[in-house]
C-alpha cells in the first residue's frame, strides 16, 4: 500500500524514511504511525539493509502528537486502545535507526527521536516537551527518556515549563551525538548510516543490545552482558576477516551484512 504521511527511499543499504506532512508541520497521527511502522517492519526485513535513517523536513522534524487529533480522545478509549504504545515499534528494531532532526522536534517529536538510536542534529533544531502547556503530561517517554538524556534538573524544566532547547544546548546536555548545517544534515546522516551498514551487521545488532543495556540494567550486569557479546563476535566469521584485513593493511570486506 503507498505512504500518504511519509517518503521511503533506500540509498544503498541505507533505508530513509522521511515524514511528510507539511500541512501539520510532520505532526504525528496515528495513520501516520501506521506507516512508520509498517516503513521500519520492511526495512527490518531486507536483508539488502543494515541502517536506517528518519528524518523530517527543514522546518519540522516533528511538531509532536497530532493536537486535533488527540483534542477527541477522552480516557477510556485512550486506556482501551492502549493509545501510544504501537508509537513505540521504532524501540524494537534491531538494525540501527538514527534520527536526522532539524527545525522542531516537539512533544511526539522529541520522544520519537530520543527512540531512536542516537540524534543527528540540524544547526536549526529545536527541541521540547511543550505537553504541560496542552494540559497533558508527555505520554511517549519525554519524562523518562530525555532525564536519562540531559539529567534531572534540564528535563524538569523542560517538562514543566514547556521551554524549547536549541541545537547547541541539545549537544551540550548529551541529547545529540553532533550538529551539522541544517542543509547538510539528511546528507551527513545518510554519509554515517552508510558507514554503519557496510560493518558486520550481527556485530552491530550486538553492539546496539549492549549499549541498550546499560539503560535497563546495573553496571555489573551490563558490563557482563557486553562481556558474553564479546565473546561471541569470535564466533563469526566477520571477526576473523576484520583483524586479518587489519594485519594484512586492506578494507574488511564483511560476509555477514
Ligand atoms: C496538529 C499542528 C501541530 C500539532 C503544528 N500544527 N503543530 N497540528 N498537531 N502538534 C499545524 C498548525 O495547526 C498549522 O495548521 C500548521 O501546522 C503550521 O503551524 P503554525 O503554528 O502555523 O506554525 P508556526 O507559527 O511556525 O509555529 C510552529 C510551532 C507551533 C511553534 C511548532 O505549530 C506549535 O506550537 N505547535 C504545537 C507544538 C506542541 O504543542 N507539540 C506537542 C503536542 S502534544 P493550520 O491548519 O492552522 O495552518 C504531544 C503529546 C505527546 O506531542 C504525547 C504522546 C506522543
Amino acid at each position: 500500500m503507498a505512504y500518504e504521511n511519509i517518503r521511503v527511499e533506500t540509498r544503498g543499504r541505507v533505508g530513509l524514511i522521511t515524514l511528510d506532512r507539511p500541512s501539520a508541520l510532520n505532526a504525528l497521527s496515528n495513520a501516520l504511525f501506521e506507516e512508520l511502522n509498517r516503513a521500519l517492519d520492511t526495512f527490518e526485513a531486507d536483508d539488502k539493509i543494515g541502517c536506517i535513517v528518519l528524518t523530517g523536513s527543514e522546518k519540522a522534524f516533528a511538531a509532536g502528537a497530532d493536537i486535533k487529533e488527540m483534542s477527541e480522545f477522552d480516557f477510556a478509549e485512550a486506556y482501551k486502545r492502549d493509545h501510544i504504545t504501537p508509537w513505540e515499534r521504532v524501540t524494537r528494531v534491531r538494525k540501527p535507526v538514527i534520527a536526522a532532526v532539524s527545525g522542531y522536534a516537539l512533544g511526539g517529536g522529541c520522544e520519537l527521536a530520543m527512540m531512536c538510536d542516537f540524534i543527528i542534529a540540524g544547526d536549526n533544531a529545536k527541541f521540547g516537551q511543550p505537553e504541560v502547556t496542552l494540559g497533558v503530561v508527555p505520554g511517549a517517554g519525554g519524562t523518562q527518556r530525555l532525564t536519562r538524556f540531559v539529567g534531572k534538573s534540564k528535563a524538569m524544566e523542560m517538562c514543566l515549563s514547556g521551554r524549547f532547547m536549541d541545537a547547541e544546548e541539545a549537544e551540550r546536555a548529551g541529547l545529540v551525538s553532533r550538529i551539522v548545517p541544517a542543509a547538510d544534515l539528511v546528507e551527513e546522516a545518510v554519509n554515517v548510516a552508510h558507514k554503519i551498514a557496510e560493518m558486520s551487521l550481527p556485530i552491530v545488532m550486538m553492539i546496539k543490545e549492549s549499549v541498550n543495556r546499560a539503560y535497563e540494567t546495573t553496571l555489573a550486569e551490563g558490563t557482563r552482558f557486553e562481556r558474553r557479546m564479546f565473546h561471541a563476535s569470535f564466533a563469526t566469521e566477520d571477526q576473523n576477516e576484520g583483524m586479518r584485513a587489519f594485519i594484512e593493511k586492506r578494507s574488511p570486506q564483511f560476509k555477514n551484512k
